[in-house]
């Protein structure tokens, strides 16, 4: 199929015919999807794909991963309630977020050190949401610095996710990257002030920043080069040793080429044996995370930017109350995917509440758990403004790089596109729970 304009509804109208066209035509002459269609089968592929650290650490849970299953196990709650006879020939996807209409009500979600998924990592997860007109999130945590992603796919719409560090000034120097680079909201993601306890990452001592991966938005920073030459000046002594093996020099040489953009070289040799790609490294897991982190606190982001300021991983209907209270200009129901919390809430349990408190007042993005077209239009149901999609992204992108990520956004609109119209509704906008049943 070819790829679809960015903010053009009526090309997103179509996808679901000529994908399915698309798909079954190829196929009688032996073509297959680059990715499986099956959500499952695309994680077991993904994982084939992947480095066994790389699936534990997009595959992963906290704890047990008890609310990675309760996620799932929401949207079994709810049954579609199909109604025929309706004229559904055409059907419309596009919602108005933030100010502008959209082709359809995906985003994607900020998905950190994709580099261990494909050395494309986000470049090419960002020129595939481009092609499928959706706009994507740029995390804080990615392979490439804001701007170089802005490159790979100039014009599209793209939103900034920031974890707020423990430095002002290096918030505000992103903010501002964001904001010059052309990205049209900022999200803040609440819900990692502290690392959530990920056994299966423990299990295999594993934690992509110690290797000086996904900490590219930090080392193209001045703020942060800044941080990282003063604690280099500061430092006294000979560095700690540590027990030479392959897996020593590995890491080595992952985090000598992640300093590049810190040393200002581009030689291997000269990044190994200049201590400042460690110290980036040390700097980083310093100014990472903010415990401290209060509601008054995020009053400074708003001197920080003029965009838009969308708040991430909320899931408590007052603290939704708080942020729209607060000024929000958006509100994100997330558990990170079951990353952080062992037992916690499932998002799709608590969207309803939610959407009783702050609907019509601020646009809700929902995610955690959306693996189908079907599953983000029971979300749009109770009340999501729009749907982000998460690991699935990243198995498309282990499976088939940017075009495995765009076949995985294409299958979910088809599939909502014909969950709409199998529901008797020609229109995203006119979902409501009347389309649902409690199971
Ligand atoms: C994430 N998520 C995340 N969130 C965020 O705000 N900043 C980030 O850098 C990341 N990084 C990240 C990496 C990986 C590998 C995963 C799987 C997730 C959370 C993400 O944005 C989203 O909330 C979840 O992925 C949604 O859950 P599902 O649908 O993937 O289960």
């Amino acid at each position: 199929m070819s790829s679809v304009a960015p903010n053009d509804p009526a090309a997103a109208r179509g996808i679901s015919r000529r994908t399915q066209s698309d798909v079954y035509r190829a196929g009688i002459s032996g073509a297959r999807p680059a990715v499986p269609v099956l959500p499952a089968a695309l994680e077991s592929a993904a994982a084939k794909a992947m480095s066994a650290e790389a699936y534990a650490y997009v595959a992963g849970g906290a704890g047990s991963g008890a609310t990675m299953a309760q996620n799932r196990a929401a949207f079994a709650r709810w049954q579609v309630w199909p109604r025929p006879l309706r004229d559904v020939s055409s059907r419309d996807l596009s919602v108005d977020f933030l100010g502008r209409a959209r082709p359809s009500p995906l985003l994607l979600a900020p998905l950190g050190v994709m580099e261990m998924v494909h050395p494309e990592a986000d470049l090419a997860v960002a020129r595939a949401a481009a092609a499928m007109g959706v706009p994507c999130t740029l995390s804080n945590q990615a392979s490439f610095p804001m701007e170089r992603i802005a490159q790979s796919a100039p014009g599209a719409p793209r939103l900034f996710q920031l974890y707020w560090s423990s430095s002002d000034e290096l918030n505000a120097s992103l903010l501002a990257r964001a904001e010059a680079s052309g990205c049209e909201a900022v999200v803040i993601t609440l819900d990692t002030h502290l690392l959530g306890w990920r056994t299966q990452d423990l299990d295999l001592a594993f934690l992509p920043f110690t290797r000086g991966m996904g900490i590219a938005q930090y080392t193209s920073d001045p703020v942060f080069q800044q941080l990282v030459r003063e604690r280099a000046a500061g430092a006294s002594g000979e560095p700690s040793k540590v027990r030479v093996t392959a897996k020593t020099i590995a890491a080595g040489v992952s985090i000598a080429r992640s300093g590049a953009a810190v040393t200002g070289s581009r030689s291997l040799r000269g990044n190994l044996r200049s201590p400042l790609p460690r110290t980036a490294v040390e700097t980083f897991l310093d100014v990472f995370s903010t415990p401290a982190l209060t509601w008054g606190d995020l009053t400074r982001a708003r001197e920080w930017t003029s965009l838009p300021i969308i708040l991430k991983g909320i899931v408590h209907p007052d603290d939704a109350e708080r942020a729209v209270d607060a000024g929000a200009d958006g509100i994100w129901i997330s558990n990170h995917g079951g990353r952080q919390i062992d037992r916690s809430v499932a998002t799709l349990d608590v969207l309803p509440e939610i959407a009783e408190r702050v609907a019509g007042r601020t646009p809700i993005v929902f995610d955690s758990g959306v693996r189908s077209g079907a599953d983000a239009a029971v979300a749009l149901a109770l009340g999501a403004t729009t749907v982000a999609l998460g690991r699935p992204v990243a198995y498309g992108l282990a499976v088939a790089g940017e075009e495995g990520v765009r076949e995985v956004i294409r299958n979910v609109l088809a599939e909502l596109d014909i969950t709409l119209g199998l529901a008797g509704l020609t229109a995203v906008r006119d979902l409501s729970r009347d389309v649902l049943r409690a199971a």
